[in-house]
C-alpha cells in the first residue's frame, strides 16, 4: 500500500490497456496478479473489456468452477446497468473468490458482468454517452475506484481495447492510475497509449514475451 495524500494507506490500481486486441493483455494481467497473490497481497482483478469479456478463462486451472460462477454472479455490465436503473447495488455482491495454487491469498475477480445468451443484449442496452451525461457514470466510476483502492493492495482492470466513442471517460476515471500498456509489435498504436498514459501517475510498459505461465487458457480451459 501506498499513502495517499491524505495520509491514508492506498493500494495502486494498473489498467491494463492495448490498442489492438489479442495481444495477451489478460493473459499479462492473470499472471501478475496470480504472482501478486502469491507474494502475500490482496489483489482484485476488474474485467472491464465488456465486449470481450472472459478473464475468468485464465483461472479455470485451479478454480473449476468459476465460469459457471461468472454465470451466477453480477459484474461490471449488471453493476452499471442497476445504476442506470437508480437501483445501484454494492460491488462487494460481486466478488468471485479465486484460489492460486495451494495459497491462501486474496485474490478477487469481478467479471464483465453475469454470462448469458443475454449478455449482449444487456451490454447493449447500456447507453455509455448518456450514462456519462446524465447518471454520473464518471463519478460512480470514481467512487467504485477509491473504495477498491482502500481495500486492496493492488487492482488490475483488464480494458477495452481501441479508441471506442467513449474511450476518453472510461480512461478518464479508471485511468487516473498506473498504466500498463501491452505493446506486441509495430501494429500497435504507440500515440493510444500514450494518450492513455499523459493523464497518469507512475505509467509503465509490458512486453509480453513467451515465458513460464502460472495461469493459461489452454486447451479444456474454456
Ligand atoms: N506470453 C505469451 N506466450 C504465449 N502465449 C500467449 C502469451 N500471451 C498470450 N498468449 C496467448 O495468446 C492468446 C491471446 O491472449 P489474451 O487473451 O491474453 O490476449 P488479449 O490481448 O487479452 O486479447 P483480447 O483483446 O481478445 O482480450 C491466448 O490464447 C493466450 O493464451
Ligand atoms: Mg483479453
Amino acid at each position: 500500500m501506498i499513502p495517499a495524500a491524505n495520509g491514508e494507506k492506498r493500494g495502486v490500481i494498473y489498467t491494463f490497456y492495448s490498442f489492438k486486441g489479442g495481444v495477451g493483455r489478460s493473459m499479462a494481467l492473470a499472471n501478475v496478479a496470480a504472482l501478486l497473490a502469491k507474494w502475500g497481497y490482496s489483489v482484485l482483478v476488474v474485467d472491464w473489456d465488456v465486449e470481450a469479456p472472459g478473464i475468468e478463462r485464465f483461472f479455470t486451472r485451479d478454480n473449476p468452477g468459476i465460469q459457471n460462477l461468472r454465470a451466477n454472479t453480477p459484474g461490471v455490465v449488471d453493476l452499471v446497468q442497476a445504476k442506470s436503473d437508480g437501483a445501484p447495488f454494492p460491488w462487494r455482491d460481486c466478488l468471485i473468490d479465486v484460489k492460486i495454487g495451494s495459497n491462501s491469498s486474496r485474490l478477487s475477480l469481478l467479471t464483465a458482468g453475469r454470462s448469458g445468451e443475454d449478455y449482449t443484449s444487456r451490454l447493449h442496452a447500456l447507453n455509455f454517452p448518456e450514462l456519462f451525461d446524465k447518471h454520473e457514470l464518471g463519478s460512480y466510476i470514481e467512487e467504485l475506484r477509491n473504495e477498491w483502492a482502500a481495500e486492496y493492495n493492488f487492482v488490475l482492470v483488464d480494458s477495452r481495447t481501441g479508441v471506442t466513442d467513449h474511450w476518453r471517460d472510461m480512461h478518464g476515471p479508471l485511468g487516473r492510475c498506473s498504466c500498463a500498456a501491452i505493446y506486441d509489435n509495430r501494429v500497435e498504436h504507440r500515440g493510444r497509449a500514450g494518450d492513455s498514459r499523459a493523464s497518469q501517475e507512475g505509467a509503465g510498459t509490458f512486453s509480453a514475451g513467451p515465458q513460464e505461465a502460472l495461469c493459461s487458457a489452454g486447451a479444456g480451459q474454456g
